[in-house]
């Protein structure tokens, strides 16, 4: 019930800012609860013209979008995206975010990589003072073993995100395999980021060092709190 106040406004929130950018606009949308209720919202809110396409981050979004309406894109007809909207699973007090527990971090981090503006939105129990969630990591399948020694020797614990449908880990919208490192504290994130990054057959991790990233946060109590 709590949590549900905050995520109400901080939803209230992400859709007024991108009312404020005009029309015509392209838009990101990420995948999870968040943004589904802030898709949901925006189609309620959203004026004739104001959204000239969606550039989905998974196939959970793309339904999402398509279902309310919206005409969805891809990079190869949208190249410039205006604003990319999404959660995270975890955000720093520095705004550094932990992304990909839902399996879309690849696109995810495409698209704040590409987007003018990248808004992230989460509620109160996802703020931390540093990260210490367990790190996403999206691997080649026959490479997951040989990335979860490397990961080993370095110290972390890692293993296969086991699926709570399937049975078996995780298989991104990419045909991959999701993993989870932990990591303790990250105290450097965008070196831990290229780290991971640079091991062969990893494709994609879980850190989202902020990088000019908008994050609002929503209170329990129903206000905003801007970390960035
Ligand atoms: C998807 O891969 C993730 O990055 C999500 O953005 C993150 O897990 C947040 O999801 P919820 O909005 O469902 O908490």
């Amino acid at each position: 019930m709590e949590a549900g106040r905050g995520l109400e406004a901080v939803v209230d929130v992400a859709v007024e800012r991108v009312k404020r950018l005009g029309k015509g606009l392209v838009l990101g949308l990420g995948t999870g609860r968040t943004s589904t209720a802030f898709i949901r919202r925006l189609a309620e809110a959203a004026e004739p013209g104001m959204l000239e396409a969606i550039i989905p981050t998974s196939i959970q979004a793309e339904e999402a979008a398509a279902r309310l309406g919206f005409k969805v894109g891809s990079l190869y007809n949208f190249g410039e995206v205006d604003i990319y909207v999404d959660s995270f699973d975890q955000c720093s007090r520095s705004g550094d975010v932990v992304k990909g527990m839902g399996g879309a971090l690849a696109r995810e981090k495409l698209l704040t990589t590409l987007a003018r503006t990248v808004l992230l939105i989460g509620t109160e129990e996802k703020l931390s003072e540093k990260l210490t969630a367990p790190i996403p990591l999206e691997a080649l399948p026959p490479a997951a073993p040989a990335v979860a020694r490397l990961i080993q020797m370095r110290g972390w614990r890692v293993g296969l995100k086991e699926s709570e449908g399937k049975a078996g880990p995780v298989i991104t919208d990419n045909g991959n395999v999701l993993m989870l490192a932990e990591l303790g504290v990250v105290e450097e994130p965008a070196r831990i980021e290229v780290e991971l990054k640079m091991l062969p057959g990893v494709v994609e991790v879980g850190i989202f060092p902020n990088r000019g990233y908008k994050v609002i946060i929503g209170m329990n109590d129903g206000t905003v709190r801007e970390i960035t």
